[in-house]
């Protein structure tokens, strides 16, 4: 496949192999889910307003709008600083390990659905995927849980802190990750308020992934989209960016995440790649006909 995608960017018909994206990121509201006792996004509208332009006498409209937030609302990344006083703070993570790397998911919501708190296993992982990583990847956890959201008792659990119900990364497969795939893997993704499982007192696996400087996203959206689309596909891995806000010393930030997948038919690229195998064949059977006859039959009329 590789060398067949090499053979159309050569013929200069890349455009079969265009990406679709999918985004990620859930659209930041003040009604958005939150952590029990994090600043909540609040977005003031300052002020919306005509003015004159004193050249053309033309109307004008201009907007101005403010908002408070904490770090940690709507779809974020966790820095590694959150839980690790050594690690990278938001605008420490290197750019690389954010920008065109690659993921895979991880569909837990099976179990999620049966057992509440679930806590994910090194079972679930799919380890073959993950070695074929070929750079940094993000491991994302699709729990089911985004099915709920904007609302904060089905998707969270409650209000407060005791409250709180939602599956999330056990600990030990927050040490198995660490111990065995700290080298590429450079993010762990959930589609819920927080890694660690809704009963969780201490963040241990936010813990144990922050000392490796391994970040977190939380508050994932639209995975199901992606398993969806990936389900009649070979592939599990996709191109990956992952875009917070640079806050200079920042525990956390709001980010935008997007996924981009091959938009190519497994099969019909198949039909496609056999036709312009058979296309080539054509050109160097005729090719080397005319060379024949050129060479051993000189006085051949071409005309
Ligand atoms: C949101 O911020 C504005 C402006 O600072 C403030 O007046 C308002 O009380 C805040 N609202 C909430 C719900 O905190
Ligand atoms: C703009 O409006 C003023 C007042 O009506 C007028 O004197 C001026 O000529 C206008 N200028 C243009 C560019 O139309
Ligand atoms: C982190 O905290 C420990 C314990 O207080 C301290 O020894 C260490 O120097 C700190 N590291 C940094 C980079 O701040």
């Amino acid at each position: 496949m590789q060398l067949l995608h090499l053979l159309f960017v050569f013929l200069n018909i890349e455009a079969v192999f265009s990406l679709i994206n999918f985004d990620l990121t859930h659209s930041i509201k003040s009604t958005n889910p939150i952590f029990p006792g994090l600043t909540p996004f609040n977005f003031t509208q300052t002020y919306t307003s005509w003015g004159l332009d004193g050249d053309t006498n033309e109307s004008y409209f201009k907007a101005l709008n403010t908002f408070i937030t904490g770090e940690h609302f709507g779809t974020h990344i966790d820095a590694p600083y959150h839980g690790s006083n050594a690690s990278w703070s938001v605008e420490q993570i290197p750019f690389e390990r954010l920008v065109s790397i690659q993921a895979l998911i991880v569909d837990v919501s099976k179990k999620s659905l049966r057992k509440r708190n679930y806590e994910i296993q090194i079972e679930d992982l799919n380890e073959d995927a993950m070695q074929q990583a070929n750079g940094f990847y993000v491991l994302l956890f699709y729990t089911g849980k985004s099915k709920f959201w904007p609302d904060q008792i089905t998707y969270a659990g409650g209000e407060l802190r005791e409250e709180l119900e939602f599956p999330g990364l056990s600990v030990q497969l927050a040490s198995y990750l660490v111990n065995k795939y700290s080298d590429k893997l450079v993010g762990v993704g959930i589609d819920t308020l927080s890694i660690d499982p809704g009963s969780s007192k201490d963040f241990r696996a936010h813990r144990i992934l922050f000392k490796e400087n391994i970040y977190v996203l939380e508050n994932v959206a639209e995975l199901q989209r992606v398993l969806t689309y990936l389900s009649n596909r070979r592939e599990t891995l996709f191109s990956f960016d992952v875009l917070p806000m640079k806050i200079e010393g920042g525990t956390g930030a709001p980010c935008r995440i997007v996924a981009r997948l091959e938009n190519f038919d497994d099969a019909g690229g198949e039909w496609f790649c056999f036709l312009i195998f058979c296309l080539l064949l054509m050109l160097i059977g005729i090719a080397a006909k005319v060379i024949y006859d050129f060479k051993f039959h000189p006085d051949k009329n071409f005309s």
